[in-house]
C-alpha cells in the first residue's frame, strides 16, 4: 500500500515573517526541457506556480510580494517566447482577478510599460484597478523591468526637476532616489528568492537589495510550493541581520 508522505510541517516565528518578499521566478525552460516538451509548458506551469505562492503568502500575511515576470533583457529572446509569455501574462491576469478580490489581494505592476503589448498593458492595468480596494497582500508584478532601466528612469527625472530648478543637486539624498523609483510606493524587500539555482541577481532590484537577504535554491519555478516558501521563511528568521553594525549592537 502506497504511504502518504507527509512534509513536516516548518515552524514559524508568526511575529518576526517578512514585511516584503521579492522572487526571481528562474527555471522554466529547464523544468520543460528536463521533460521533454516545449519551454512554454514551463512558463504554463509557472503560472500555476504564481497562484500558489501568492495564496500562500497571503495566508501567512505577508505584506508585499514581488515576483520578476518579464526582464527588460526578456525582450530579446525568440519572437514566438516573448509573445507566448506576454499572451500568458494577459491571460493568467483575467483569469484571476476575482480570486485576487475575492483573497483581499492588490495587483502593482513596475517595469517599462511603453514595450508592452497594448492588450497585455490593458489588461493588467484592468486588473491593478479591480483589486486596488485590497487591504492584505499586494502582489507585485515586475514586468518588462530591470533595476538599471528603473534607476535610469529616476536619474533622468530628477534631473529634470533640478534642471527646472525645483530642486537643488546639494540636497539629493537617497529618499530622493528612493522616492523615483517605481518601488516607492513599498519597503525594501526583506527576503530576495530565486530559484533555478544560479547565484545572480539578473538586473532585478538593485538598489532595493542593498540589505535584503538572499536565498538561492535549485528547485525549478514550476515545482517549487508552499512548504518550499515556508523552509525559505525559516531560513531567513535564522539569520541576523546587522546592517553594518555588529553582532553585540544589534542583540
Ligand atoms: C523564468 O524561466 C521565466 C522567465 C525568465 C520569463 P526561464 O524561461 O528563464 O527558464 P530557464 O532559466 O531557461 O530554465
Ligand atoms: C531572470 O531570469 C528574469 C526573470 C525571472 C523574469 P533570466 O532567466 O532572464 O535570467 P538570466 O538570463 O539567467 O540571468
Ligand atoms: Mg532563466
Amino acid at each position: 500500500m502506497e504511504e502518504t508522505h507527509r512534509i513536516p510541517n516548518i515552524q514559524l516565528d508568526m511575529a518576526r515573517l517578512p514585511r516584503h518578499i521579492a522572487i526571481i521566478m528562474d527555471g522554466n525552460g529547464r523544468w520543460a526541457q528536463a521533460r521533454g516538451l516545449e519551454r512554454a509548458a514551463g512558463h504554463v506551469e509557472g503560472v500555476a506556480t504564481v497562484r500558489r505562492i501568492t495564496e500562500e503568502a497571503s495566508r501567512l500575511g505577508i505584506g508585499y510580494l514581488t515576483l520578476y515576470a518579464f526582464s527588460t533583457e526578456n525582450w530579446n529572446r525568440p519572437q514566438a517566447e516573448v509573445d507566448a509569455l506576454m499572451h500568458l501574462i494577459a491571460t493568467a491576469i483575467e483569469r484571476e482577478t476575482p480570486d485576487l478580490i475575492k483573497n483581499n489581494v492588490s495587483l502593482r505592476v513596475i517595469g517599462d510599460a511603453s514595450r508592452m503589448p497594448a492588450d497585455t498593458l490593458a489588461r493588467l492595468e484592468r486588473c491593478v484597478r479591480d483589486t486596488s480596494a485590497g487591504t492584505g497582500l499586494t502582489l507585485v508584478l515586475a514586468i518588462s523591468y530591470s533595476s538599471r532601466w528603473e534607476i535610469t528612469d529616476a536619474a533622468r527625472r530628477i534631473a529634470a526637476e533640478a534642471a527646472a530648478g525645483r530642486i537643488d543637486p546639494a540636497g539629493i539624498t537617497d529618499e530622493t532616489i528612493a522616492r523615483n523609483l517605481a518601488t516607492a510606493f513599498m519597503p525594501d524587500p526583506d527576503l530576495l528568492i530565486r530559484t533555478g539555482g544560479d547565484m545572480r541577481v539578473s538586473n532585478f532590484l538593485l538598489w532595493q537589495i542593498a540589505y535584503s537577504e538572499l536565498y538561492v535554491t535549485d528547485i525549478y519555478w514550476p515545482d517549487f510550493d508552499g512548504h518550499d516558501l515556508r523552509v525559505a521563511i525559516a531560513d531567513y528568521q535564522r539569520r541576523q541581520r546587522r546592517f553594518g553594525l555588529t553582532g553585540e549592537q544589534v542583540k
